[in-house]
């Protein structure tokens, strides 16, 4: 195979392992979407798990931020979905418009795992996304890293019993109770699907990760203790270890855990390299109790992009000297872009973070 083409940009690579850089590197979860006019293009044409599905088109809608944007990103995000581990798991998922994703058929009982794989060869049913990956790697030409991902198994987890979004998520939290033995069962079984797939994304070009619990915040702190943190903490030391024990490079780890405000000590001792920290939690505060042992990523409310230009600078700028001009920090939003942005806002926004905390930094 042919080696991949140099990084021209590494920034957000020494800043996530904490090295003092320049100025605050930026990206932008669900940069490669619907609110780039770009993206409809292409999805007028195909259905999502399509493009998933299709390596020159999930690299295609991959480039498409980076080429829009040129140096105002600093990573790029393989076009995929956390849902594409319940599929390899035998559960079937369809992304219905205007609805998003939904399962014709979610678990009821635990009698519905007979439906699931009892053994599941990660490495053949997600193959897609690490040809993907691998053709992203080359495509890219070095402009900035590439980032592989996977969902939480608590968020996995709760999507394949709710079999879509949910207000209460009182299915998935029902089996806590109901089912605590079926419960950590299923955990793990997703966590050891999660950990081989991390491991294939790395192998296949992967030069960062990200492990997105966005349900994270309807537990509770005890029960996050319980049905999340180990299996993210899980997920961590095992990918670590198996990286260096097959001889690749062991690339820099985030975790997102939404609504998990009061999680942010334990986040910060279970080997991951970066926390990202959505709009509620402010940048000082996150800085106190995290102590720098940790890089923070985030976090201007992503409905902020709505707001006038100025408003949009005015806060980023805040947002840029809160988290300090010594801080570790890597821009990005609170949670994901939403679909209905003008993608100009989202330049101020890159713009601002790039220049003002070049101008602090000096
Ligand atoms: O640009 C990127 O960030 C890379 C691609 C990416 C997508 N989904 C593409 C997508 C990533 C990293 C995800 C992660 C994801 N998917 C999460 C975690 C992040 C978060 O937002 O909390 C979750 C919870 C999902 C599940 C999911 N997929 C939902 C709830 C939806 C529908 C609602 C929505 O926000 O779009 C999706 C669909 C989806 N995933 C789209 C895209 C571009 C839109 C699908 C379409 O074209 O109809």
């Amino acid at each position: 195979m042919a080696a991949f083409p140099p990084l021209k940009n590494d920034l957000i690579i020494r800043a996530s392992r904490g090295e003092k850089v320049e100025r605050v590197p930026v990206w932008i979860m669900r940069q490669a979407g619907r609110y780039l006019p770009e993206f409809h293009e292409v999805r007028k044409h195909h259905s999502f798990f399509e493009i998933c599905r299709t390596p020159e088109l999930a690299c295609e809608l991959t480039l498409q931020p980076i080429d829009r944007y040129g140096s105002l990103l600093d990573a790029s995000i393989i076009f995929s979905d956390i849902l594409v581990i319940p599929q390899a798991m035998g559960l079937e998922v369809q992304m219905v418009p205007g609805r998003g994703p939904v399962f014709p058929a979610p678990l009821v009982t635990p009698a519905d795992f007979e439906r699931m794989h009892k053994h599941v060869d990660v490495d053949k049913e997600l193959d897609y996304v690490y040809k993907a990956i691998t053709l992203t790697r080359h495509k890219l030409e070095g402009r900035v890293p590439l980032y592989g991902f996977t969902g939480a198994p608590w968020t996995l987890m709760a999507y394949m019993i709710e079999g879509g979004g949910s207000k209460t998520l009182s299915k998935a939290k029902a089996w806590l109770w109901q089912h605590p033995a079926e419960t950590h069962d299923l955990l793990q079984r997703i966590t050891d699907v999660a950990v081989t797939f991390l491991v294939g994304q790395v192998r296949a070009g992967a030069q960062m990760l990200q492990v997105f619990d966005s349900w994270a915040g309807e537990l509770g702190p005890y029960d996050f203790k319980k049905y999340s943190l180990p299996y993210i903490k899980q997920i961590s030391t095992r990918v670590k270890k198996e990286l260096k024990e097959a001889g690749l490079d062991v690339v820099p780890m985030t975790i997102f855990a939404k609504g998990a405000w009061y999680a942010l000590e334990d986040l910060t001792n279970i080997e991951y390299d970066v926390v990202s920290l959505d709009w509620t939690i402010d940048p000082e505060y996150a800085r106190k109790v995290t102590k720098d042992q940790v890089v923070l990523q985030g976090n201007m409310d992503p409905n902020t992009l709505y707001a006038p230009f100025d408003t949009i600078r005015e806060t980023a700028t805040r947002m840029v000297k809160a988290f300090g001009k010594d801080s570790k920090h890597i821009g990005n939003l609170g949670h994901g872009i939403l679909p209905t942005v003008d993608p100009e806002a989202l330049r101020v926004y890159l713009e601002t973070i790039q220049t003002v905390s070049a101008e602090i930094r000096k």
